[in-house]
């Protein structure tokens, strides 16, 4: 499938999307959210792909924020639409996909885009990466779950903070915080990210979506992360993985895991 807005490339089971707007630094306009919403959803029903990784194109962002071109004369009743429908179709999704995502913050990741980076399992970043919401700058509030994410990813009072000012914190200000995972520099930000996509993939990919839904579980209102990973622990056990895994194991081998 080809889009207007993304590359999406995938070798040796890792997909890798890139939003590709960048004279509009990748603003996340509608086409581009559905597009993403598409190719996402294809790599995540591909069994044989093991890790999605979304990145920005050009030298400067990942994504410097939703577009502000189509919102600008938006109604109340307009502007809950746009919230709802971005996490239903995009945040809310990526964070609830059952493949590992990876995002590869490679320059500005602001508002939407830090919201996207926020809505992938991790993050890694090169040291050119600025992030931050600056939508109060703009009368308006992180809409798209920057609000209820940055929070459980930095903490309450720096979460408050960056909201607040509208600032924006480098790489390493980032990785300090726990935002990010890895910083390295731009050149070297793909290989990095696609050798920990490497680790990922030596393991069971059965397993690893059982451990996002019960880590997701925990941060979830209503559900209890625990009894999640109760359930989830369970049905490990009757998977051809789980066979593999323990066997290879107990004969000195490497697991070759079926994924399923
Ligand atoms: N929505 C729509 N267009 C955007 C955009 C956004 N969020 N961010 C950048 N662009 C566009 C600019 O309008 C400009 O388009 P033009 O060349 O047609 O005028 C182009 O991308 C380049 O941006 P520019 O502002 O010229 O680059 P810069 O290097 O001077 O500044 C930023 C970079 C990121 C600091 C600045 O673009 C910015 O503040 N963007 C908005 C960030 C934001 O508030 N995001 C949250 C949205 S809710």
């Amino acid at each position: 499938m080809s889009y207007k807005n993304l590359l999406s490339e995938t070798q040796n089971g890792i997909t890798t999307i890139t939003i590709n707007r960048p004279a509009k630094l990748n603003a996340l306009n509608r086409e581009t959210i559905k597009e993403l919403h598409e190719a996402f959803k294809k790599a995540d029903a591909d069994k044989k792909i093991k890790v999605i990784i979304v990145t920005g194109s050009g030298e400067k962002a990942f994504v410097a924020g939703a577009d502000i071109s189509e919102f600008s004369d938006f109604s109340v009743a307009q502007g809950e639409q746009l919230a709802a429908e971005g996490q239903a179709k995009l945040f809310d999704f990526v964070a609830h996909l059952s493949t590992p995502v990876i995002a590869a913050v490679n320059g500005f990741a602001l508002g939407g885009g830090l919201e996207l980076a926020m809505a992938a399992h991790f993050r890694t970043a090169s040291e050119n990466a600025k992030m931050g919401l600056p939508e109060v700058s703009l009368g308006v509030i992180p809409g798209y779950g920057g609000t209820q994410r940055l929070p459980h990813l930095v903490g309450k009072g720096r979460a408050m903070e960056l909201i607040m000012t509208a600032g924006m914190i480098d790489a390493h200000q980032a990785l300090q915080y726990g935002l990010v995972n890895h910083v390295t520099s731009r050149e070297e930000l793909m290989d990095l990210t696609i050798a920990i996509a490497e680790k990922i993939k030596r393991n069971s990919s059965v397993a690893i979506a059982s451990a996002i839904a019960a880590i997701n579980a925990g941060y979830e209102d209503g559900e209890n992360g625990f009894d999640e990973e109760i359930t989830q622990f369970g049905k490990c056990f009757g998977t051809a993985d789980f066979h593999e895994g323990t066997q290879a194991f107990l004969e000195k081998r490497k697991a070759n895991f079926p994924g399923k």
